[in-house]
């Protein structure tokens, strides 16, 4: 039985330029010495082709009749329907008769209504995932808060959801997302906030609200609140020497073995509780956040992180809370097992369960990076050398994990061409550097000019880091509201 084979797509070609792709086809090493199935223009005459390819004619299988679809077509290299399902397959994230649906949504159809660029999230997702988090912590027998770390996507329309949802409080970074977050209608009471590096403007823009919750990430910004505050509950973000981050990638790790400016470490703690007590502040609030995007194999880490925060509560009297920041990751490759959310809450709950203390926890990626994708269109599919290249209308500086911290967004086709079989493609995007790839050798079904493709897990870090560089940052963003999850498959 002769090796499935991929069809070579010459329709639309002049037969020079078929000749061209054959003889390139023929001499790439991707089928060294296998039969190349070629399916012809409607204008190219098979003799005509036949007799410009020379000796490579002999291994030339033509497939349909020129102008026939290729749905009619004998088998190529890869399957005639759609293959076993996709890793990242969910009840809410699959192909329904051939199409990719987000939410019970149809994507292509979505892409043709708002154009792509377009970052789409589904609200329901984040909201199944905040009461995925929730009841781990909660079956562990933790008294527990959770705050939306909104740097992971400010969409106004997700936070005035989370807020409507009344399932969490936010975390902020600054005081431009506390702005935001009061705009969304959170009060103060509902938010958690811990900068870096604070301004006196900073300070003093803090130093307005006393229902807030603020950790000082270092002994001078702690001086200087209760220099203006004295009185005050405050949190002290510690840092704990030991940093955790996705696959124990050290660019994802906050306080790892290099000294980082996160928090107090260990050794500082006496200076910071000295100013604490010099302006009366009460230290109510133990925060650390160890890094981003751990998942199982990353937990002992976490553990060791969680042990040495606890060697800190010994010396507050005074704690009512201890958050332990955000972190949790979500599966980037099929190699990727989602994180074992019991195990975590119990790992959380040996340190912290039955102290009378509150845990709270402050994820980002975890509520919002898998409920959202980035639709965009392919601009161009073309081989250079070796390799096969297809372009989107979307760059790296739409979502800059992947190029920044090897985080994939797997590009997935939104409407497969299943009987046309698959390719090794090279994925990129539309902005002038060299780094902006969004897959190499990934495998995926055929695409063509005009053909959607969803970056799939791009709810989180994506929207919110975009930059207009080459003043290409425009896309669009769709929140998707169901009431009801879709029917299970
Ligand atoms: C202090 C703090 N809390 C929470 C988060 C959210 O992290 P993640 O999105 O990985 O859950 C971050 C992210 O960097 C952070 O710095």
């Amino acid at each position: 039985m002769e090796a499935l084979q991929a069809v070579l797509d010459c329709r639309g070609l002049s037969t020079a330029l078929t000749v061209l792709r054959v003889k390139q086809a023929a001499s790439s090493g991707t089928a060294p010495d296998g039969p190349l199935h070629v399916l012809l223009g409607e204008h190219c005459r098979r003799e005509e082709v036949s007799r410009a390819l020379g000796d490579v004619a002999d291994r030339v299988r033509y497939v349909g009749p020129p102008g026939e679809e290729p749905s009619a077509l004998p088998q190529s290299d890869g399957p005639q329907h759609p293959p076993e399902d996709p890793w990242w397959k969910r009840r809410d994230l699959r192909y329904d008769r051939g199409r990719l649906h987000l939410g019970g949504v149809d994507m292509d159809q979505l892409a043709r209504q708002v154009g792509t660029p377009a970052y789409v999230c589904r609200a329901g997702r984040v909201r199944e995932n905040i009461e995925r988090i929730s009841a781990a912590l909660a079956a562990a027998g933790l008294d527990h808060r959770i705050y939306y770390a909104i740097k992971a996507n400010r969409s106004p329309a997700l936070l005035s959801y989370l807020r409507t949802s009344g399932l969490c409080g936010v975390d902020v970074c600054s005081t431009g997302e506390l702005t935001h977050a009061l705009g969304c209608g959170f009060p103060p009471g509902m938010i958690s906030f811990t900068g870096t590096s604070l301004s006196r403007h900073d300070i003093e823009v803090l130093a307005r609200f006393t229902d807030l919750r603020v950790n000082f990430d270092s002994v001078s910004a702690l001086d200087r609140f209760g220099r203006s505050c004295p009185g005050r509950d405050v949190g002290l973000r510690i840092n704990p020497a030991v940093g955790v981050g996705y696959q124990g990638d050290e660019r994802l790790s906050y306080s790892g073995a290099a000294t980082t400016k996160f928090g107090i470490y260990r050794e500082h703690l006496a200076e910071a509780k000295a100013v604490a007590e010099k302006w009366g502040l009460r230290v109510v609030r133990l925060h650390l956040h160890a890094g981003c995007g751990y998942l199982d194999g990353q937990l002992d880490q976490l553990e060791a992180a969680l042990d040495a925060a606890d060697a800190f509560t010994g010396e507050l009297p005074d704690l009512a809370e201890v958050n332990i920041g955000g972190g949790l990751g979500v599966p980037h490759t099929p190699t990727d097992a989602p994180l074992d959310l019991e195990r975590w809450a119990a790992a959380v709950a040996r340190r912290f369960a039955g102290r009378g203390l509150t845990v709270a926890v402050e994820p980002g990626d975890y509520l919002v990076k898998d409920a959202g994708l980035l639709l965009t269109t392919a601009t161009y599919v073309e081989r250079r050398r070796e390799v096969l290249f297809a372009g989107l209308d979307a760059g790296f500086n739409l979502a800059v994990e992947p190029a920044f911290y090897g985080l994939p967004c797997e590009p997935v086709p939104v409407v497969p061409r299943w009987e046309e079989g698959t390719e090794t493609y090279t994925v990129v995007g539309n902005i002038n550097e060299a780094l902006d790839q969004w897959a190499v050798g990934h495998r995926m079904t055929r695409l063509r000019e005009g053909d959607r493709v969803a970056l799939i897990n791009s709810g989180g870090y994506a929207a919110s880091m975009r930059s207009d560089h080459c003043l290409r940052g425009e896309a669009g963003e769709v929140l998707l509201i169901d009431e009801q999850p879709p029917p299970a498959p």
